[in-house]
């Protein structure tokens, strides 16, 4: 049984002296039982929010980590660095593609320092507008895998328990969304690439996770798909009202998914 995962990805928003105080808020609004909740702050603000979340169950997550252990890289952080301060990873994110110029290759490298570090990846994948209006997705999301996945052991990677996060980049911060039934289809596409890749039947334990405009409003139309296991969040992240919402409307998911477990 896969979890059922709501992932807020904070983005550059929130300073140390706030961050602290809207985690606890989200918090105490989000108990519901059995979805997994993960707060991904700026790196200056993982301490604020891990105090306020401790004993509450949310993981806490990092939005990046440089694909060297140490050294002369200027304004970097690593993933041994984020030893107590962060138990997840976002790797990959389309904005880091587009603005850091990160390829497969170096993400599939921040992945490996990621895993030994003991951090959770969080795998960002996604195409671009035309490339979906080329019919070129599937294509392009089996290419970003195949890129960073290189290399690494299946094994090793469900073992540290990787997240692949589908966020068609059209539809972050767009208000507009996929469809649950393209979201859906992308999710078995990633996993149809995993068993091609190697992992056999352990591709089905993947969480495979929905990105781009997800709201309170929005997310029930991925949460009805069984190869949809959450979203990654953005702006709605930010607004308790929302995170209350999409993590109550994951709770009915990860109920239903206990119920034909059992
Ligand atoms: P929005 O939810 O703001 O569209 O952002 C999605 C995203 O990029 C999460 O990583």
């Amino acid at each position: 049984m896969r979890p059922v995962i709501i992932a807020a990805n904070w983005k550059m928003n929130t300073t140390p002296a706030d961050a602290g105080e809207l985690a606890r808020t989200i918090a105490g609004r989000t108990r519901e039982a059995d979805v997994v909740r993960v707060i991904c702050p700026p790196s200056v603000c993982l301490a604020a929010v891990r105090d306020a979340v401790v004993g509450e169950g949310i993981g806490v997550g990092a939005q990046n980590v440089h694909h060297e252990l140490a050294g002369a890289y200027t304004g970097e952080v690593s993933a041994p660095m984020l030893a107590g301060l962060a138990t997840w990873v976002i790797l990959g994110h389309s904005e880091r593609r587009r603005d850091a110029g990160e390829t497969d290759a170096l993400i599939g490298r921040k992945l490996g320092r990621a895993v030994e570090a003991g951090l959770r990846p969080i795998l960002c994948v996604g195409e671009l507008l035309d490339e979906r209006e080329a019919g070129r997705a599937v294509d392009v999301v089996r290419a970003q895998l195949a890129g960073a996945l290189a290399g690494h052991d299946p094994d090793t990677l469900r073992a540290a328990g990787l997240v692949i996060a589908y966020e068609p980049v059209w539809a972050i911060g767009t208000g507009r969304t996929a469809s649950g039934a393209d979201a859906s289809a992308m999710a078995d596409a990633i996993r149809a690439a995993l068993r091609d890749a190697g992992w056999g039947s352990a591709a089905d334990d993947v969480p495979v996770l929905y990105g781009g405009s997800a709201t309170s409003g929005n997310i029930a139309e991925f949460l009805a798909e069984p190869a949809i296991d959450g979203a990654l969040v953005g702006g709605a992240s930010l607004k308790p009202d929302e995170m209350a919402g999409m993590v109550g409307r994951a709770a009915i998911t990860a109920a239903a998914r206990r119920a034909a477990d059992a």
